[in-house]
């Protein structure tokens, strides 16, 4: 490595260890704490060493390498080898660089300077390329191959021109132990080294869902001087952030997209309820409390949960989740040298699973939640359940967060005629709700898998446990919980997910940080954001108790704005963003604000409401109603940016205003739902009329799915005025009922392929 380099990477591990102290915990924050003239992380010392079932150095996955187009510098010789020799004859040079290909020998060397058989081949053709086609070579080479014409040389006397050549094209190749080094990531408690100053108490609250670990948890942050509660939803940091208030503690709520201060003046109080990702580092706590600590396994959030055990700077951490994490989280706290205190509780009330299915919507009783896995579904069972005259709540991850808690405190008020929920998983962690009865309407959830591909999966014990966990709350009116499903083949599935034990918890999430894709863009200044990442993630390190997470929505955006203009750090915070990559509104939006910034023109509210097109109407049908939540992920997005770019993105109040306002029209939207999916689709089924997204579950009728039939017979019936509206639902639940044996056997068909 050049002295430059040296200095440039000396001055960039420095900065990142001072971010690491500053850092404002909005990102994935900086961490390896490079000491001594090494470079290694710094050993605290810490009695176990955990590197022993480290993974031993990667094979990097050269397929990732992207060669560079070779710029030559021969000008500088000019024709002086052909002068001092003569030109030379380029057939003859095709068979001397062919035979310098086929020779073992040669790819042999090349494989210990890290060319394998791709590398060799890719650096060849380039190599070979540049020797024919130039008008004139260096001299040096030119003298060589001459001489190998003449039989005055050897063919391996090519090698180290060749390797000259590769190593340009291939930056990489000279630096891997560099790469190697920035994408270690073995010891991840020595990324906090003001967490390692202090001596953490652990206290970790274990037991079934409803047991009450969180309230525990809660008891002790409440006494404290200061604390921070750290979960999973927003929704979670919100019922904190309120109950906290009414119990007369100050406390300040911050998401990625708000921070609401209870002072007047913005100054911080003592207390803090966040979503982990956005969780202080930096910030001395008496208490921090991390909920839901289960999900540091999870494959794309894991890391949040890692950096707050590991890194949050707090007398004592309160962890609160289910037990198969226990061993675990001790295994970690090892690391730390921190020693860790375990209580264990009971469910606080009952809790059974039924031996029928629901089986038909006629069956609905007060304090049912249906559960389904697509707004699809929610939309097509809430209209089941209007044409039966009830009234329904719903709750998905898409609705703007007042929405969702007006839709929750509906369904929880026992004054509201409204007694039926339908909602998708994402009640499913912690949310306290009146819930009698959890009813699965499928088993089969949509998940990305590890290579981030999407895959239906029979849900896992410790999701369906934590589903059903929001039956029969303490806190609620139902001090009995129960659970079943809609279909009766599913039930006995059900009863099969739920009588396993949860498996332990093996690994924890890490992700590579700013500073180390930083550092890795300094080595290799010519590769993408997108390249970059994946040759980080190709060459990491990981000690076993750790896995490095899926950054695949991360590359979909760096990919998206690649051709931008943009410095590497404000591209990096623009791909953390949290976007939803199935809105192709929220997509466009993100390439405008960045081509915008990109400008260095400041993104002002005017400029926003021209772009959503403020000021936006009630929703008419589920596609305005859809288009209304895009719109409000393109304001949380612009929020999410004023936080890292107050400058860029300066009306942050004018747009929490318009945000406000525009969750309020989607609330009204939501509160005549049924009417909205009427509008669009009289026959009910499938208002987004993506028939194929929908659950295997949802009943067909003759192979033809009910959800298809806005084309279909039944519609033109009813334009043709042959048939009533009326008559059509009549039908429909006749046929609704007929069906659900038929629709079994499909889903049994579809699980099976
Ligand atoms: N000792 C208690 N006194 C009064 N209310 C309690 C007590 N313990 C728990 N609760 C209430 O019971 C409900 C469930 O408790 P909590 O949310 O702490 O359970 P949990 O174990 O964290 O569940 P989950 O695993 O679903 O997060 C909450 O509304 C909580 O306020
Ligand atoms: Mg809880």
């Amino acid at each position: 490595m050049s002295v430059n380099r040296c200095m440039h990477v000396l001055r960039l591990q420095r900065r990142m260890s001072v971010l690491t102290l500053r850092s404002p915990g909005a990102l994935p924050d900086s961490r390896v704490c490079y000491g001594g003239t090494t470079g290694s992380p710094i050993s605290l010392g810490f009695s176990r060493d955990v590197s022993s079932n480290s993974s031993p150095p990667t094979t990097p996955d050269t397929s990732l390498f992207v060669p560079l187009a070779f710029k030559s510098d021969c000008s500088v010789d000019g024709s002086v080898g052909a002068e001092l020799t003569q030109p030379l004859d380029k057939s003859e040079l095709l068979k001397i660089l062919n035979r310098f290909y086929k020779k073992k020998e040669m790819q042999k060397l090349a494989a210990d300077q890290g060319l394998d058989a791709r590398l060799f081949h890719q650096a060849f053709i380039s190599f070979r390329k540049y020797v024919l086609e130039m008008t004139s070579l260096g001299a040096a080479l030119h003298i060589i191959l001459n001489d190998i014409c003449c039989g005055a040389g050897h063919i391996d006397d090519i090698f180290p021109y060749f390797m000259l050549h590769a190593k340009q094209i291939f930056p990489m190749l000279d630096c891997m132990d560099d790469l190697r080094k920035i994408s270690d990531l073995r010891v991840p408690a020595n990324w906090y080294p003001e967490a390692r100053a202090i001596q953490r108490k652990v206290i970790f609250h274990a037991g079934p869902t409803n047991s009450g670990k969180t309230y525990q948890a809660i008891q002790r942050y409440l006494t404290a001087k200061t604390g921070v509660y750290c979960g999973p939803l927003k929704l979670l940091a919100h019922e904190i952030f309120e109950k906290t208030n009414d119990m007369g503690v100050m406390c300040d709520l911050v998401t990625g997209e708000d921070r609401t201060f209870m002072d007047p003046e913005g100054r911080a109080a003592g207390h803090v309820a966040c979503t982990i990702e956005m969780c202080s580092v930096s910030t001395p706590y008496e208490v921090a409390v991390i909920d839901e600590i289960q999900m540091i396994r999870d494959t794309s959030r894991g890391w949040a949960w890692t950096r707050a055990l590991l890194g949050l700077c707090a007398e004592e951490i309160h962890v609160c989740g289910e037990p198969a994490a226990i061993d675990f989280v001790r295994e970690l706290m090892y690391t730390t040298g921190e020693e860790m205190e375990v209580h264990t509780y009971q469910r606080l009330t009952p809790f059974s699973i039924l031996d029928n299915a629901l089986e038909s919507l006629d069956n609905l009783r007060p304090g049912d939640c249906i559960v389904c896995f697509s707004k699809n579904d929610i939309y097509s069972i809430s209209r089941q359940i209007e044409i039966r005259g009830l009234e329904c709540a719903v709750i998905y991850g898409s609705l703007p967060p007042g929405t969702k808690l007006s839709q929750a405190k509906k369904f929880n008020d026992p004054d509201d005629p409204c007694k039926i929920l339908v909602a998708t998983d994402a009640i499913g962690m912690g949310l306290n709700l009146s819930i009698k009865r959890i009813i699965f309407s499928t088993l089969v959830k949509p998940n990305i898998n590890e290579k981030g591909e999407k895959q239906m999966d029979t849900i896992s014990t410790s999701q369906a446990l934590q589903i059903s966990g929001r039956a029969g709350r303490f806190s609620s009116k139902f001090k009995e919980g129960e659970v079943t499903t809609m279909h009766r083949d599913d039930l006995p599935i059900l009863k099969g997910i739920l009588s396993l034990t949860v498996e332990p918890i093996q690994t924890a999430g890490l992700h590579p940080t700013a500073e180390q894709i930083e550092m890795f863009a300094y080595h290799l200044p010519d590769a993408t954001l997108s390249n970059l990442i994946d040759i980080f993630v190709s060459l990491s390190r990981v000690d076993g108790l750790y896995f490095v997470c899926n950054i695949d929505d991360f590359k979909f955006l760096a990919d998206m704005i690649q051709h931008i203009p943009l410095n590497l750090r404000s591209r990096y915070v623009f791909c953390t963003a949290p976007i939803n990559k199935k809105q192709p509104f929220v997509c466009t939006s993100f390439l405008k604000f960045a081509r915008q910034f990109s400008r260095d023109e400041p993104l002002t509210f005017d400029w926003v409401c021209r772009h959503i097109s403020w000021p936006l109407p009630p929703p008419k049908n589920i596609k305005d109603l859809v288009h209304l939540e895009a719109a409000h992920d393109v304001l949380d997005l612009y929020l999410w940016l004023s936080y890292r770019f107050m400058d860029m993105f300066p009306d942050t109040a004018l747009v929490r205003v318009i945000q406000q306002q525009l969750d309020d029209i989607i609330q009204q939207g939501v509160r005549n739902i049924t009417r909205l999916i009427r509008a669009t689709d009289p026959a009910g089924a499938d208002p987004l009329g993506r028939g194929a997204a929908a659950s295997p579950r949802v009943p067909r009728l003759g192979g033809m799915p009910l959800e298809r039939r806005g084309n279909s017979l039944a519609s033109r019936l009813v334009k043709d005025g042959l048939l009533t509206p009326d008559l059509l639902r009549q039908l429909q639940s006749e046929w609704f009922k007929e069906v659900v044996p038929q629709g079994q056997e499909v889903a049994r068909k579809n699980k099976k392929k």
